[in-house]
């Protein structure tokens, strides 16, 4: 904790998230809560909730949400010391000290020391590049066709000719060479002794979503290799993590982003007036950064090179994506190669065309499927149909089989009766894998582990909305009972607020440091509790709940384990519950 937990309840408590809020939203009271139009994503009609009670916000359309703290953080860019400051200056409080544990205090300062060195290097070739040694480097950007303020937003700048001068520099401002090394900006050897890594190179620095620059991509001017060399994964850095252009990006309050390949991608689009792009960087797409994503967007479209491994790339983060709930299209580029291209050679009119007849992602599979076939003869056909039912047995959802297939049969000539027979077909045989994913299996289990998922978070929600609740359940239910660690972590923190006083969600949230896991603690929390509301035995309800957070939990557990949780179960069904 940076503070202790007492001094932010109180600058939580002297700020009312109602009247924070309302200094940038306009709100409107509904019922017990206030509505607004939602400050991370366009929207035309209001989905984005204050609730004084709890003192949280929620956005239904986007699904952000927290409390004043993360509002701050998100909305102003603050971390949460810088949130925390902000709201006590606002209500007159003086805050202590920060209080920091040793080592949380070592981690700390080691990372925020290489985000200071980052931020220095990146400065000192950002000005580098406006001396005459880097006039060659500027009139390349130039050539490239990027303006002076694209090059100052994106911090562009140029690594000069000699071995060591951002060396020297950032010893002078006092930095640890061994920090240097870890960060990748200097190579040490015997041999050679210090020198800088990147070299007569244009410099890309790589922001987070918080624009604090934790590595670097620099290019080569004209041909040589590699053409881009990076930072290396450092405890600041994790390529799989964060995405080029997101810091500008989630600014851009759309409803879906761009994902295209490169650095030039990015800038290009972002110049257009896309300030919407994003890049993975030439590392393929990852769950985690599928994940990141789904914080903003619950769209995304594709626009990466138009060559065969650009296909190929797109058709693999089609399914990642898929896999973390969103939906994609792909843009389509040729003749041009990259975004970059097309927006300089045809220009940002015709980019949005692209955009605007982007092809749906599953079809985009289905059509790259096609093409490797002779669908003017019955062998072709065949193999096809086969291939076509083999994909469609990804898909999780029945609804969405049934659309795709229609949608198939009608392109591809099939009848909708040939392609549903030979997929229930695929999806029976026996010992067969699917080439991409396997998919029926996968798709129950994970059906399954989202209904469980649900349960453990309308439970959680429903403690935190009422103290009967955690009354009714505690003696049956522990945190370590539930499968999901955000829920199990909320559980105990419900219980330990339960048993000092009355229960509080907005103080539960400021229990997490991490900005991401207050916006998961935040969505849970918002849990839509009114099925149960509306249930006819409430008790009944929250009876089966628990079971089912119990009976899931028991799966590939130790026997005496299972049957001690399976036994509380039981007692559980028997007893009466009052709420
Ligand atoms: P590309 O080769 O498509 O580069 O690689 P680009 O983005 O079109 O770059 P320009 O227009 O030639 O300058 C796509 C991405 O792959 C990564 C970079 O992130 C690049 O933007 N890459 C590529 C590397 O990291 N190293 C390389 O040597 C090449
Ligand atoms: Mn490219």
């Amino acid at each position: 904790m940076y503070y202790p937990d007492d001094v932010v309840e109180q600058v939580r408590l002297a700020n009312d998230i109602v009247s924070v809020i309302g200094e940038y939203v306009t709100l409107k009271k509904k019922g017990t809560r206030y509505f607004g139009l939602c400050p991370f994503h366009n929207e035309k009609t209001p989905s984005f909730s204050v609730d004084p009670a709890s003192q949280m916000y929620y956005c239904f359309g986007c699904s952000k949400g927290g409390t004043v703290f993360t509002f701050l953080m998100e909305y102003e860019n603050m971390t949460y010391p810088e949130a925390i400051k902000a709201l006590a200056e606002r209500a007159g409080i003086v805050l202590p000290e920060q209080t920091y544990s040793q080592k949380e205090k070592e981690a700390r300062d080691r990372k925020s020391r290489m985000l200071e060195m980052n931020r220095e290097a990146a400065v000192y070739y950002y000005n580098n590049l406006r001396t005459s040694k880097g006039a060659q480097a500027l009139e390349y950007l130039k050539n490239r066709g990027l303006s002076m303020e694209t090059i100052r937003h994106f911090g562009l700048g140029y690594a000069g000719k000699y071995s060591d001068h951002l060396y020297q520099h950032l010893k002078e401002k006092g930095f640890d060479p061994v920090m240097m090394k870890d960060a990748g900006l200097i190579d040490i050897s015997e041999k050679n002794g210090v020198n800088d890594r990147f070299w007569n190179r244009v410099m890309f620095p790589i922001m987070d979503q918080g624009s604090r620059v934790i590595g670097f991509g620099g290019r080569v001017m004209g041909s040589g290799e590699p053409k881009y060399l990076n930072s290396p994964q450092t405890y600041v850095f994790d390529k799989s993590r964060n995405l080029y252009g997101l810091f500008a990006a989630k600014k851009s309050r759309k409803p879906y982003f761009l994902l295209c390949e490169g650095y030039m991608d990015v800038i290009s689009l972002h110049q257009a007036g896309f300030t919407h792009a994003v890049a993975s960087l030439g590392t393929a797409l990852t769950a985690e950064h599928a994940k990141l994503l789904r914080r903003f967007v619950k769209q995304v479209l594709i626009t990466y090179d138009s060559d065969g491994a650009g296909v190929g790339a797109a058709i693999r983060a089609i399914s990642i994506l898929r896999d973390a709930d969103i939906r994609t299209r792909v843009v389509r580029l040729a003749p041009y190669k990259d975004p970059d291209e097309l927006i300089k050679q045809a220009g940002s009119e015709e980019y949005q065309k692209r955009i605007d007849t982007a092809e749906d992602g599953f079809l985009f599979v289905i059509a790259t499927e096609a093409g490797k076939y002779d669908l003017q003869t019955p062998e072709g056909k065949i193999d096809f149909c086969h291939a076509a039912a083999r994909l469609l047995n990804d898909l999780s959802e029945e609804v969405e089989r049934r659309s795709y297939r229609e949608e198939i049969a009608r392109r591809y000539g099939l009848t909708n009766e040939e392609l549903e027979q030979v997929r229930i077909k695929e999806a029976s045989a026996p010992g067969f894998k699917p080439r991409q994913v396997q998919p029926k299996r996968t798709s129950t289990v994970r059906k399954a582990q989202r209904t469980s998922e649900r349960a453990q978070q309308t439970l959680v929600a429903w403690m935190a909305d009422h103290d009967k609740v955690i009354e009714a359940v505690k003696p049956f239910i522990s945190p370590d009972d539930f499968p999901d660690s955000m829920c199990s972590r909320l559980c105990r923190l419900l219980y330990e607020q339960h048993s000092t006083g009355t229960t509080d969600p907005a103080a539960v949230i400021d229990r997490f440091e991490d900005q991401d896991e207050q916006e998961k603690a935040a969505a849970v929390l918002h849990t839509d509790l009114s099925d149960i509301r509306s249930a006819r035995s409430p008790e009944k309800a929250l009876k089966e709940l628990v079971c089912q957070v119990i009976i899931d939990r028991l799966k590939g557990q130790p026997l005496n384990q299972a049957l001690e949780g399976r036994k509380r179960a039981e007692t559980l069904k028997t007893t009466n519950i009052t709420l």
